[in-house]
């Protein structure tokens, strides 16, 4: 007879990725074996994430010590003072970023948005004056993205990271959805109204998404006043963290013009005119110069009515813009 302790029948031991589980675990119950791969995975998550943050700290610190370095050998220039987090510098704005178009995206594209919201979250956190930041349509793809790549996100701050949509956050009168097809034109941003980000990376395959997203819902939308200030030669569709540093750049120099030669790169200014040039080489040129897209003063929930007109122009069929 074998000294063997029996297995106990009403246990069902097995392994995942190292991680043991037994299957009669109650929270497994009537789940399909997805489901228990995918709540195996968010434990796993869990569990590794101390190492994960610390590892990542680790490369962080190497590379710091590594840039000193070269800039003691008068290799690079030195780094510029980092600011930390807990001196960020915050005003009375509120800006949202809409996360909710997940199903819209590929995984590389979720990585894109990944990064793009470090992007925004770094401008917030150097400039002059940041906004309190709002991720709404926060949902477990999004999380794991970011977790993949910067675990240690959940201790960002003055960024809220909510499942909730923004209408059901917010008055609905205080906000406008910034969106590129939209026929208002924001000339200022107002401190009193909540601007609202699409959280999208899609290369331009879904055109008007945003607008028709804000117009269905009855909430304003508006442009930025890119056309005032520069004649794009590609569409004036830009990515997210292009537009949260254009709105940081505007609240701190309150200048259109200098937020988007600071910001838009070079390669999509390339062949566009500045206006403001042109009209000082030309006062003559400058009068037939393109008259910006429909402009209305202040914004408002209209239908975008001139979608058509924008579609029309063959530098709006852009299809290398990365955004
Ligand atoms: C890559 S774009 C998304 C494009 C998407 N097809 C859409 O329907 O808006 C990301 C977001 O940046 C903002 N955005 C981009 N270009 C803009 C512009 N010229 N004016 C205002 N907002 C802009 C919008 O909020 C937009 O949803």
């Amino acid at each position: 007879m074998s000294d063997q302790q029996p297995e106990t029948t009403d246990q069902k031991l097995k392994s995942y990725k190292g991680l043991e589980y037994d299957l009669n675990d109650p929270r497994f119950e009537g789940l399909s074996k997805n489901a228990i791969k995918r709540l195996l995975k968010e434990d796993l998550w869990q569990k590794n994430k101390p190492d994960r943050i610390k590892s990542q700290r680790e490369k962080d610190k190497l590379k710091r010590r590594t840039r000193a370095q070269m800039a003691e050998q008068g290799l690079v220039a030195p780094a510029p003072k980092r600011l930390r987090s807990k001196d960020m510098v915050i005003g009375n704005r509120t800006i949202v970023i809409d996360c909710a178009f997940s199903e819209y995206m590929n995984d590389k594209e979720m990585d894109s948005i990944q990064s793009q919201l470090v992007r925004c979250y770094s401008a917030n956190r150097t400039s002059k004056e940041g906004a309190e930041m709002v991720i709404t349509g926060f949902d477990d793809r999004l999380k794991e993205a970011l977790e993949k790549k910067t675990p240690s996100y959940d201790h960002w701050l003055h960024i809220q990271f909510k499942p909730e949509s923004y209408e059901e956050l917010y008055d609905k009168d205080k906000l406008v959805y910034l969106s590129a097809d939209s026929d208002n034109v924001a000339h200022e941003l107002d401190p009193e109204k909540i601007y609202i980000i699409g959280g999208i990376v899609d290369k331009n395959r879904h055109k008007n998404l945003c607008q028709n997203k804000a117009a269905k819902q009855g909430i304003a939308t508006a442009q930025l006043p890119i056309g005032d200030y520069i004649q794009m030669s590609s569409r004036k569709v830009l990515t997210v963290n292009q537009v949260y540093e254009i709105m940081m750049k505007w609240i701190e120099y309150r200048d259109w013009e200098k937020a988007f030669t600071d910001v838009i790169p070079q390669r999509k200014l390339k062949d566009s005119v500045l206006l403001s040039e042109q009209a000082s080489a030309s006062p003559k040129q400058a009068d037939n110069a393109e008259v910006p897209v429909a402009s209305t003063e202040g914004t408002s929930a209209v239908p975008p009515a001139s979608v058509e007109q924008s579609a029309t122009n063959p530098a709006d069929q852009d299809p290398t813009s990365k955004n």
